[in-house]
């Protein structure tokens, strides 16, 4: 089978998710997921409560290669040699010709930062055969790769793993902006389903919001590739004050799972603090919900700017623990009261998103809400967004719940979202393709 059609191998290493994904674009304009793999960290950086780089990037040095190995399998159904991890003297001495020696040079430089990855690779693509791997030189037209924003240390593993199979292969390289991955992620749901699917067409102006462990931000879109940041966050980040909350409950990393969850439960023991509230945000007002005993602020939901703070909200929770622990002469809040505070916790970071984004909608006239990162998997937030989109009959774009947190096809679907917009990526030889480096604070 002759395969003409633009396959792009993309990879994510910004944070501590290690992931792969192969996209193929068809003929007629579908796009389908070969393969869509991702290796999360997070029970490793658990104990550290937050993200630790130079583990994440020991993490993504060691898993980058099977991880490769097993998405071309899922792809190209190429067989996952039992070799692979053999030793780079190992590999040598194997019969493979599918890289020569200037390639292995070119490699291992490249790599040399990496640990073992320079011959974890030459080993994979020695060992399997040689038709396996001109099948995958073939079939893939370009790489792209996370160069931002992120921790560096573990961007470098993808950017540079990434330039080792662009000059394995002589394929041209798509640096692709996280963030424009988060906002493309909200297309993916069809290309994911068996067939593959169209990219959804989108009314533009749209507003994204992108709500993250390391980022919220308000994104003005006048059409693909053309955004404009109106906003972000002037100290943590949405998904940092849930991380930071939940080690405040006694709760595990990623925290932000968790407290929804605690704040799920205190809900469906109060239902009518649900409807109450939502009465009221309708009023505009933004009240604690009733019959809750916690009563947090909703940091510069009053500002002129579209501009977010969350770590006043972090403080307050804080020294609402201390007050109430001091009050009832306690070593900790009682399970009831860490499920209220959680659920009023989550109450007003809901109510700042929502105020601004409808504030920054009505400024831009905007026909389209995006919103992408890892906090949208949260069901209360996607709930109440859902609920205002229908209201004022804007159209909401949110990925599903598994795209929501950070993975490879949203970085390749912004590649075919490019090769569409006549973009070519940088081939080998090419100036570009050496600057191509980490940007740790990249923006939009
Ligand atoms: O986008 P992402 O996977 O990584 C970054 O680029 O930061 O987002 C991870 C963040 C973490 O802070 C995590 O606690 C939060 O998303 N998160 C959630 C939920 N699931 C993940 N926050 C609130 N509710 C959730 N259900
Ligand atoms: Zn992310």
């Amino acid at each position: 089978m002759k395969h003409t059609n633009d396959t792009i191998l993309a990879i994510e290493t910004s944070c501590d998710e290690t992931a792969f994904s192969i996209l193929q674009r068809h003929d007629d304009g579908r796009i389908s997921v070969l393969s869509h793999k991702v290796h999360s960290q997070a029970d490793l950086h658990a104990e550290f409560g937050g993200v630790f780089p130079a583990m994440a990037k020991r993490e993504h040095d060691k898993n980058f290669t099977p991880l490769l190995a097993s998405a071309f399998k899922e792809a190209f159904d190429i067989a996952i040699p039992e070799t692979m991890t053999a030793e780079a003297d190992q590999a040598e001495n194997k019969s493979g010709s599918n890289i020569n020696e200037q390639t292995t040079l070119t490699v291992e430089s490249i790599l040399s930062r990496e640990d073992d990855l320079a011959s974890d690779l030459i080993a994979y693509f020695q060992s399997i055969s040689e038709s396996d791997f001109a099948m995958i030189k073939e079939r893939l037209t370009g790489i792209a790769v996370t160069h931002g924003p992120g921790l560096e240390p573990a961007l470098w593993v993808g950017i540079s793993g990434a330039k080792t199979l662009a000059t394995i292969f002589d394929k041209p390289l798509f640096p692709i902006n996280h963030m424009e991955g988060h906002i493309a992620s909200v297309l993916a749901s069809s290309a994911m389903s068996e067939h593959g699917g169209k990219v959804p067409d989108v009314s533009f102006p749209a507003i994204a919001l992108l709500i993250s462990g390391g980022h919220t931000e308000l994104v003005s879109i006048s059409s693909w590739h053309q955004y404009s940041l109106i906003g972000q966050t002037v100290d943590d980040a949405i998904g940092e004050a849930y991380d930071k909350v939940a080690r405040l409950l006694g709760l595990p990393y990623p925290g932000g799972p968790h407290v929804s969850r605690l704040a799920e439960t205190w809900r469906s023991a109060h239902p009518e603090s649900d409807a109450k509230s939502h009465a009221k945000h309708q009023h505009g007002l933004t009240p604690s919900a009733e019959h809750n005993e916690f009563s947090l602020p909703r940091p510069m939901i009053h500002s002129k700017d579209y501009n977010f703070s969350f770590s006043g909200l972090k403080t307050a929770c804080l020294y609402a623990v201390r007050d109430t622990i001091k009050a009832q002469d306690d070593q900790s809040l009682s399970q009831e009261q860490k499920e209220a505070l959680a659920a009023e916790f989550e109450q007003a970071a809901s109510d700042v998103l929502r105020s601004k984004t409808m504030r920054a909608i009505e400024e831009y006239a905007a026909q389209t809400l995006i919103i992408g990162g890892g906090v949208i998997a949260n069901q209360f937030i996607r709930k109440n967004f859902a609920a205002l989109c229908d209201e004022s009959d804007i159209s909401l774009l949110i990925p599903d719940k598994s795209l929501a947190t950070d993975n490879a096809t949203m970085i390749g679907l912004v590649a075919h979202l490019q090769i569409a917009d006549g973009k070519t990526g940088f081939l080998p030889t090419s100036a570009e393709f050496s600057d191509v480096r980490a940007h740790g604070n990249l923006s939009l």
